[in-house]
């Protein structure tokens, strides 16, 4: 799978980290084909996460993710792009990811945790089409 989605969540935008952010991937060789500042509507947030649907923290997981602007992008790259995406973000607690990597060197928090990235080829799939329908 060459393209993965990825969410800069709303503590990365309110931060003014986008730019940062999408440096990194760019450095690295990866190439944005779709990108857009869009805040997500609970209806969406209830869709992407629908995996974590029964956890107890999936209402504050959709409060968080809709409280305001978000920055969705495609990220196109060699094959398995999904892969080198999830190894720049860390950990899913910033508070254990290793320095160098993006929850590492900028999240403290669970829930704020700066960044989504699909974890596997069907989930890139299935993300594209909902938030890029045009492009998948
Ligand atoms: P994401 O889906 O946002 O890329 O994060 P992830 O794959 O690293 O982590 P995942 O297991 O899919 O969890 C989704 C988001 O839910 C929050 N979370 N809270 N309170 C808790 O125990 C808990 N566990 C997960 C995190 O903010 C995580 O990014
Ligand atoms: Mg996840």
């Amino acid at each position: 799978m060459k393209n993965t989605l990825i969410i800069l969540k709303p503590d990365a935008v309110e931060r003014g980290l986008i730019g940062e952010v999408l440096t990194r991937f760019e450095r690295r060789g990866l190439k944005i084909i779709a990108g857009e500042v869009r805040t997500i509507s609970e209806d969406v947030a209830k869709q992407h996460y629908a995996e974590h649907a029964q956890r107890p923290f999936f209402g504050e997981l959709v409060e968080f993710i809709t409280r305001s602007p978000s920055f969705v992008a495609v990220l196109e790259g060699p094959a398995d792009t999904w892969r080198i995406v999830r190894s720049m973000m860390g950990t899913t607690n910033p508070a254990e990811s290793t320095p160098g990597t993006i929850r590492g060197d900028y999240g403290l928090e669970l829930a704020e945790n700066l960044i989504h990235g699909s974890d596997g080829p069907e989930a890139a799939a299935r993300e594209i089409t909902l938030f890029f329908p045009q492009i998948s």
